[in-house]
């Protein structure tokens, strides 16, 4: 884990968040300690007055603190997940600034069932108009690249790129579109691609909740000595906090919890299942979200409807052999061309092969000897 220059795992929470056991707080901007009436005190990151005019500096986001834009505000809180996404070998660091007075509703699929497709999507947090979540992208301890996705209005998530400058001063806007970028971390040289305000949708989707890490099973993770729902929970942040014993987190898919089905369900869910889910019909019929059981995902045994790549009796998963299981076939497939054939997975922002995951669901398949009925 790359030690980056923000706030990952330095313990520096802000002076505003009393309660949170914090120490060495950074300097927030004016007065945020106790003030406004939130647990997070004032909040200075905030989503842009017009919709398509986010501010062209990181540094001018509120999201960062005034005296050093490589870490962030005191009043966002920085998190960690369980099992993170993939992306292309970039270590990450993530924050969250709820509007003052803001609350997470937590999906409870069994009381409100209405809220979720199947048991699938319990404990996904909904977080509320104006919040903003921010995630930077480090290699070598050097940042490339912030994201800010916020919560504009009620109809409105909208996601924002900033591209940091080569003294990590500051960053920049980047337009909405995609842009490749050839970064030199000190230590090596790495090809990074940054997404177009539209491919950010088409992952943060609004079947999928819009935000992807933020649930139960995710953010149940003990950060700094303290499990990181607590914190919240003492905090004030919940309409009503997740019960106890919390839902059972994700197994780290690198980690040594929990067995290799485990593990490697874990990864599908994070990396594949908020697009693989059963309201996007487009995305193929499969359901790769961690909560389904295996025979319901429609993946061992099922034929494909995207093509074979070009190993005739391969299936989505066969079971014992990975090698004419799709779904290990589609995580090595060069990316997706211009002309739309049906190469790698995720579909989209996914350049360098997860050679670890590639093992891990491989010796998952291989494990299996029969498809459950
Ligand atoms: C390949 C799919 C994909 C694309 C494209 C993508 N994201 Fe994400 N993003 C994810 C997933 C999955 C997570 C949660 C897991 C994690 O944090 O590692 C996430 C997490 C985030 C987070 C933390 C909050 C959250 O929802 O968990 C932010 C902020 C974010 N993305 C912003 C953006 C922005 C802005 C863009 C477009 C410039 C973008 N993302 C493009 C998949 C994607
Ligand atoms: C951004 C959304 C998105 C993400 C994330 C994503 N997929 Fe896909 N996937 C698609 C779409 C769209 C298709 C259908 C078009 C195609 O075949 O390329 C598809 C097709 C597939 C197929 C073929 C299904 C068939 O019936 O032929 C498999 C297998 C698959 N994905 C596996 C995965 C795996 C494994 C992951 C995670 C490592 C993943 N996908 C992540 C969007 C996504």
């Amino acid at each position: 884990m790359a030690q980056g220059p923000g706030c990952g795992s330095g313990g520096n929470q802000s002076p505003g968040r009393a309660g949170a056991g914090g120490s060495g707080g950074v300097a927030g901007s004016g007065g945020s300690a106790g003030s406004g009436g939130s647990a997070t005190g004032a909040q200075t990151c905030v989503p842009p007055i017009l919709i398509d005019q986010p501010a062209a500096k990181l540094s001018q986001s509120g999201c960062t603190d005034p005296t050093d834009s490589r870490k962030m505000a005191a009043s966002v809180l920085p998190y960690e997940v369980n099992s993170p996404l993939w992306s292309d070998g970039a270590d990450k660091e993530r924050g969250l600034a709820l509007p003052v007075g803001g609350k997470i509703r937590v999906k409870n699929c069994a009381s409100t069932p209405a809220d979720c497709q199947g048991a699938g999507d319990d404990g996904k947090w909904v977080l509320p108009v104006g919040t903003v979540l921010v995630k930077s992208f480090l290699f070598d301890g050097k940042l490339v690249e912030t994201r800010l996705f916020v919560h504009f209005d009620a109809a409105n998530w909208v996601g924002y790129s900033y591209r940091w400058d080569e003294a990590q001063t500051d960053a920049s806007l980047v337009a909405d579109e995609r842009v490749e970028v050839a970064f030199d971390t000190g230590q090596r040289q790495v090809t990074w691609h940054i997404p177009s305000r539209m491919d950010c949708t088409t992952c943060h989707t609004p079947t999928g909740g819009s935000t992807l890490g933020p649930e139960t099973a995710q953010m149940n993770r003990v950060v700094d000595g303290t499990n990181q729902i607590d914190r919240f929970k003492s905090l004030g942040l919940f309409e009503i906090a997740p019960a106890t014993p919390y839902k059972a987190a994700l197994p780290a898919p690198t980690g040594t919890v929990g067995t290799v089905e485990e593990r490697a369900r874990s990864y599908l869910h994070a990396n594949c299942g908020f697009c693989h889910r059963p309201d996007d019909a487009n995305f193929s019929s499969i359901d790769l979200r961690r909560d389904v059981a295996l025979k319901d995902t429609n993946t061992c045994g099922a034929q494909a409807e995207k093509g074979n790549q070009g190993v005739p009796d391969s299936l989505i998963i066969t079971p014992g052999q990975p090698t004419k299981s799709l779904v290990v076939l589609r995580m090595t497939a060069p990316p997706d061309d211009d002309a739309g054939k049906h190469g790698r997975m995720p579909k989209i922002a996914s350049y360098v092969v997860d050679t670890a995951a590639v093992t891990l669901i491989s010796d998952w398949i291989t494990s299996l000897t029969a498809c459950p009925q």
